[in-house]
């Protein structure tokens, strides 16, 4: 298949690249650079079926030459803002980056007769609620820009579904961590421990409790569900088997720094205003299908801190 991938130069996104390239599929990986870096692609540079184009997703016209010239048979919708905190200060850093790209992707497909679209949602569409929830959860009330602009991101592909027959698969994603991440609590505390390496401080008072899940896992799942859902419009839940809380994140970093740092807590529940401080869903339905993660929430935890220490100068 010829496939695009947005925000391909991204953590994520720049994983699923190289599945999608060792799959035998033809790739086009889009990103503006904004927050991806473009070495995460080196690896694929000059690989037949392979190519980067730097481009703004939300800019409607330009991403509408590139499917007049490419025929794609599906798209991964992977470009997003991912800095969460970021965007209590600037609210158009979601409404662009989140919502705007799903739009124009969305457009670019319905006037190119695409027919695929794989979404990267976010547990952060159900807000702060209680206990173990699933998929048909609501109402569903987000609590940070980000999470609502992927709540309207769906909105609009379930639309598109209906009315112009593109089939999606929106996979709900938990944390995720691993190799290459640039954003998130491991890589802040591996970059706060080498800038003082005797204390750590962390937002919160690290308690705040999450499903983490590692890259390769996630994208077993998402791949899994890609092949074997065969709704017009498939939801689904990604994350751990187990949950790690903050304080434990903290530890096992400071643990695989070799150091002996003093943790200290900067207090309250939750580490930025739209941080949500229990997380916890039901993925039964992508269990269903035979997909279990290989590392729970601490061991993915650990791998991506290792890979972090070994890789931050
Ligand atoms: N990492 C997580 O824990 C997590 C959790 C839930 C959902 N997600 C989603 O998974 C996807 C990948 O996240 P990630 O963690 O790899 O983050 P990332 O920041 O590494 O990747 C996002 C990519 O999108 C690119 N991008 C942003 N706006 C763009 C635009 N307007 N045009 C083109 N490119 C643009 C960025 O430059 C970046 O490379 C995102 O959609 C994110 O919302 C991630």
């Amino acid at each position: 298949m010829k496939i695009l991938v947005t925000g391909g130069a991204g953590f994520i996104a720049s994983h699923l690249c190289d599945r999608l390239v060792a799959r035998g599929h033809g790739v086009v990986a889009v990103d503006n650079l904004s927050l991806g870096r473009r070495a995460h692609l080196a690896q694929l540079d000059g690989l037949p079926g392979f190519r980067f184009a730097e481009m703004d997703v939300a800019d409607a016209p330009q991403l509408r030459a590139l499917f007049e010239a490419e025929s794609f048979d599906a798209v991964f919708h992977m470009a997003a803002n991912s800095d969460i905190a970021r965007s209590h200060a600037d609210p158009e850093t979601d409404f662009g980056n989140t919502l705007r790209t799903t739009y124009s992707v969305l457009e670019a497909m319905r006037r190119n007769g695409v027919g695929q679209l794989v979404f990267a949602s976010t547990s952060a569409i159900y807000g702060e609620v209680q206990g173990r929830v699933r998929e048909d959860h609501g109402p569903l009330l987000p609590i940070s820009h980000y999470g609502a602009a992927k709540l309207a991101s769906e909105a609009f592909i379930s639309s598109y579904g209906e009315n112009y027959g593109i089939r999606s698969w929106m996979a709900r994603f938990p944390n995720v961590v691993g190799e290459r991440s640039t954003h998130g609590a491991v890589y802040d505390f591996v970059r706060k421990l080498r800038r003082t390496p005797g204390r750590l401080e962390v937002l919160g008072d690290g308690t705040q409790v999450k499903p983490y899940l590692h890259v390769a896992d996630l994208l077993d799942g998402i791949l899994l569900a890609w092949g074997r859902m065969s709704d017009r419009t498939n939801v689904f839940n990604l994350g751990g088997t187990t949950r790690c809380t903050v304080r434990r994140m903290a530890e096992i970093v400071v643990e695989e720094s070799g150091s002996d740092a003093v943790i200290d807590f900067t207090g309250g529940d939750r580490g930025w205003i739209g941080d949500v401080p229990s997380v916890d869903y039901d993925t039964g339905r992508i269990r269903a299908l035979g997909w279990e993660p290989r590392l729970d929430s601490e061991a993915a935890v650990r791998r991506a801190a290792r890979w972090m220490l070994d890789h931050t100068p």
